[in-house]
């Protein structure tokens, strides 16, 4: 986590800096500081609490200078504080450093450095690198941070500047994201591309093991090892109005309501005229789709979530044993991945690092990876054989919507793609869901309609500490996604359980007032999912069905209902999940909560 932005040009660096870091800010927000080269000396500049406090001591002391680093931090190693906030010197101030992620035999070195007469300002494993930085600098950064990381272990990216060499910036990637940005005389770098939309296109992903050496004319990348490196600069053709609020209280609002466009970037060429479903980064070789014995799953929260609708939709179309797993259990669980495989690693940043282990662990058990990313360019797309970007845009909440809702359609198109080749998709069937899915956008915009009636809904969550979210099949799928926006948000603590699990021991805790969110779209379920509302009612829960608009039954047992237009039962996910997040955001809303940013989390967590 954590996130870092450096500039080298002829603009003063420290708005730049800020600027940057504050579209970095979901990436960690408990402090945050700049260092500044003004082509004499650098000054150095943090403050505990989001960018906002570290905005307003610059405006009363400015920093001068073209030349800078920045950090806002998700703290790992140490509380959040001013002393902890990075950046980190030296004692004798000649290096400066940030960083993002952890090195892992900090204590070692430390310990090393005091045995030596080093003194220690902050309890971060960062400082150690400025230290161990400038005990080995002779003039040449690039050569000094080359032999320091030589002796740290651990997953980071950092960013160093040297006193004695204005303008030059030197980075290290070890497994943290870190990306260049080319301007016209000036250069930037970032933990992630919105961090410099705004300034330019031009990007160049670093990758693992690299050093990168920065001036304002330009960049050079090379191994740890000394060897020149070439890369291809990519363009981002995001628009960078997209990683602004545009008008919205809150990213999180705007990313919901972005979710028809999302969808229709995701099926866009891809669901052709004719049918046929053309994925143009995933290839899988012959006989390999006949050949699959199983599918795997790996992912994180969320992600995870949309993976559990991805395996239902995968056993139900292609017949295919297939498992979603925590990724992080799956990296330690020694998995039976065997025979023929494909691993499904889903991440929206692409970046997350139990998923990038997982996804490896899979990789050297011979399966074939899939990445199912939103972000092109990321870690998990470069190690994967195929890949499948779910175009949602930037993501900037900590709370993931668009990106969720365009992985439940990445997965339905690769079904889809599979199916057809393995010829185990029945016509009709087949017709039927193309035809459904043409129709999403506009049905999740119909379901968008449903805020009016989520508002008065979410008055009946305000005061409540415990929240129940059920469902049958698929419809369990996206309770649990529903239950983790809540909680994420709001924070109530929030379950989600299949509909039948509540009477083995839940049911206690069900009491006169409860809210229960049930979600009702699933044909073959229905009659089973209302014997747990029966169950539920019996103890006083106050019930909230998400359930298809033309369903007459529904009020017969629920006391509020959200309605959704009518889909395939197996399309539901994609429109019973909005009321759902559009529920999540306005109790939280009505608890006065930081939406964009809850407590204790950060958008992409790159630590084990
Ligand atoms: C959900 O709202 C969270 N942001 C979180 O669960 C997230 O989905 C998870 O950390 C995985 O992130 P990824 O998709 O970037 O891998």
């Amino acid at each position: 986590m954590c996130g870092i932005m450096g500039y080298v040009g002829r603009q003063e660096a420290a708005p730049i800096i800020i600027d940057g870091l504050r579209r970095l800010e979901y990436r960690g927000y408990d402090s945050a500081g700049v260092a500044i080269h003004d082509g004499t000396g650098l000054a150095v500049t943090k403050a505990e609490g989001k960018l906002a406090r570290l905005a307003a001591v610059l405006e009363e002391h400015p920093l001068a200078g073209t030349f800078g680093i920045g950090h806002t931090r998700w703290a790992t190693h140490g509380v959040p504080s001013d002393r902890n906030a990075h950046p980190h010197t030296d004692p004798g101030g000649e290096i400066v450093v940030v960083h993002n992620g952890i090195i892992e035999n900090f204590l070692v070195l430390k310990e090393a450095l005091a045995a030596e007469g080093a003194e220690f300002a902050s309890e971060t494993d960062t400082e150690v690198l400025a230290h161990l930085i400038a005990h080995e600098y002779d003039g040449d950064l690039l050569e000094a941070v080359r032999r320091a990381v030589g002796k740290a272990q651990g997953a980071y990216a950092l960013v160093a500047m040297a006193k004695a060499e204005p303008g030059r910036m030197v980075a290290v990637r070890m497994i943290s994201p870190l990306v260049i940005g080319i301007g016209d005389g000036e250069m930037f770098l970032a933990s992630d591309v919105p961090a410099i939309l705004h300034h330019t296109r031009d990007i160049v992903v670093v990758d693992n093991g690299e050093m990168v050496d920065i001036t304002p004319q330009g960049w050079r990348i090379e191994t740890l090892a000394g060897v020149a490196v070439e890369r291809d600069t990519l363009e981002i053709n995001w628009d960078a109005a997209q990683a602004e609020r545009g008008g919205y209280p809150h990213f999180m609002l705007k990313e919901i309501f972005e979710q028809p466009q999302a969808a229709t970037e995701t099926l866009s060429g891809r669901l052709l005229d004719d049918g046929s479903v053309e994925l143009e980064d995933v290839h899988f070789p012959d006989g390999f789709v006949e050949a699959l014995d199983k599918i795997w799953i790996a992912a994180c929260g969320t992600a995870l979530h949309a993976g559990h609708v991805g395996k239902e939709v995968f056993e139900h179309l292609l017949r295919i044993p297939t498992e979603a797993a925590f990724a992080h259990e799956l990296r330690y669980r020694n998995p039976l991945i065997q025979g023929v495989t494909l691993t499904v690693a889903i991440s929206q940043s692409g970046e997350t690092a139990d998923t990038l282990a997982a996804a490896g662990l899979a990789k050297r058990l011979d399966s074939r990876l899939l990445a199912l990313t939103n972000v092109v360019g990321s870690t998990l797309s470069r190690e994967a054989d195929d890949i499948l970007y779910t175009r949602a845009g930037p993501e900037i909440a900590v709370a993931s919507t668009k990106a969720y809702l365009t992985m439940l359609l990445g997965e339905y198109l690769l079904a889809l793609k599979i199916g057809r080749d393995r010829g185990v998709i029945p016509p009709a069937l087949d017709e039927a869901l193309v035809r459904g899915l043409r129709s999403l956008p506009t049905k999740i915009e119909e379901a968008l309609k449903t805020e009016e009636e989520v508002v008065a809904v979410a008055g009946h969550f305000v005061g409540h500490e415990d929240v129940y979210f059920i469902g049958r099949g698929l419809d369990h799928a996206v309770a649990m996604e529903g239950s983790l926006k809540m909680k994420e948000i709001s924070y109530i603590h929030s379950e989600a359980m299949p509909a039948g699990e509540l009477k083995h021991g839940t049911l206690a805790l069900v009491t006169e007032g409860t809210p229960v969110v049930v979600v009702l779209t699933q044909r073959d379920l229905y009659d089973k999912t209302v014997s747990a509302i029966q169950e539920v009612k019996a103890r006083g829960a106050f019930v909230i069905a998400v359930a298809y608009e033309d369903d007459t039954e529904v009020l017969k047992h629920a006391d509020e209902a959200l309605r959704i237009p009518r889909v395939h039962d197996l399309l539901s996910p994609v429109l019973s999940i909005v009321p759902l997040q559009l529920l999540a955001y306005h109790v939280a809303a009505a608890r006065g909560h930081d939406i964009d940013q809850p407590r204790n989390l950060a958008k992409s967590v790159t630590v084990e």
